[in-house]
């Protein structure tokens, strides 16, 4: 078990495939991209199925979520899910994309055994969607949803950041397309994960104000339930039904305490959270020859380092080193 000083046991791992990516998202990648990873410093897809074998085997993940960067980037991607589809206990395998190029892949990767998919976008818009992401692509996400919806992953759910003075207007117009098309919008308040160190608090778009702004024109329920656990999102029933919608408070209510996440970067590393400041090589020990005990040891030992919280509300937080792109969102 991924167990920490907290008593939170970490069953959800996120995998990063690449730290790449063919958008340039404001709030995640410079417009002139990054420092890419040498390809001799990325997993192999062998060290990826690998590792991914420890997690599930002997550390008692069951979540593995493919990211990064671009996950459909990795040209890999397919083989990676149908082996970690083969590992006993078969883990329940998900993917974040930004939909570019789900068309062609969508039906490959649900043969290899991918459960679901969440795609990001932030705009009906496909100018508002270029002036976001500095690229043309609207029409190729659009594609890579209805693909993914025709493919039978289940739920097909939308990622969306609601951005101060470019779509901050558009959570109504998001719902009322996501329920048209039978897609779970999720809102996700905007992280201090950004390259230009340029995130404030007192500018961004908080759940309250995505709630308020929704509620103009859809009336939500909080879910029978209200089971949050450690799911991040918390979620609403829109107009009596059946369609939800989430918004994941990482910022106003964040869910530290029932996080149950461990994550992977694309070169090896293993983070205890998106804000840590700390890392653990794995792949160092891996390519030195450490064997699967050892190198679920160290992961183990990397999870007893997880702090209580994310820091954010720290008078001296600091952002990590790396931003959202690099870590795997
Ligand atoms: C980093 S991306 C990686 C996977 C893939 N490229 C995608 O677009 O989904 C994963 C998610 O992180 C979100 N994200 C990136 N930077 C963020 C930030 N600063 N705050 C909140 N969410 C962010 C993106 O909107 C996306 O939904």
């Amino acid at each position: 078990m991924l167990l920490d000083t907290f008593g939170r046991t970490a069953t959800d791992l996120r995998v990063s495939l690449t730290d790449r990516c063919n958008l340039r998202c404001t709030y995640c990648m410079p417009e002139e991209g990054l420092a890419w990873l040498a390809k001799p410093e990325l997993l192999t897809d062998e060290e990826v199925v690998r590792l991914v074998r420890v997690a599930v085997t002997r550390l008692g993940v069951t979540e593995v979520r493919f990211t990064g960067g671009e996950p459909l980037l990795r040209p890999g991607l397919v083989g990676i899910v149908e082996r970690c589809a083969a590992l006993a206990p078969r883990p329940r395998l998900s993917l974040t994309t930004n939909g570019i190029g789900l068309e062609r892949t969508a039906a490959a990767l649900r043969s290899a055994g991918l459960d679901r998919v969440n795609v990001s976008l932030d705009t009906t818009d496909p100018e508002t969607f270029h002036r976001i992401t500095r690229r043309r692509r609207h029409a190729d996400v659009l594609r890579g949803l209805a693909a993914a919806k025709a493919a039978g992953l289940d739920p097909v759910k939308v990622n969306a950041v609601l951005l101060p003075g470019l779509n901050d207007t558009e959570a109504p117009a998001l719902l009322a397309w996501a329920v048209e098309r039978g897609y779970e919008l999720r809102f996700i308040e905007q992280m201090p994960l950004d390259p230009q160190h340029g995130w404030q608090r007192e500018g961004m778009i908080t759940a309250g104000d995505i709630l308020a702004s929704l509620r103009t024109r859809f009336s939500l329920t909080p879910e029978e339930d209200g089971e949050r656990g450690s799911a991040p999102a918390e979620r609403w029933v829109v107009d009596g039904g059946p369609h939800r919608v989430g918004v994941i408070a990482s910022v106003t209510r964040p869910f530290c305490r029932a996080c149950d996440r461990t994550r992977l970067t694309a070169d090896g590393q293993v983070r205890t959270c998106l804000f840590a400041r700390e890392e653990s090589d794995l792949r160092g020990a891996l390519r030195a020859g450490a064997d699967d005990e050892e190198l679920a040891a160290r992961w183990r030992a990397a999870t007893l380092g997880k702090k209580a919280g994310s820091g954010l509300d720290d008078p001296g937080f600091v952002q990590p080193r790396r931003p959202m792109s690099a870590i795997g969102g």
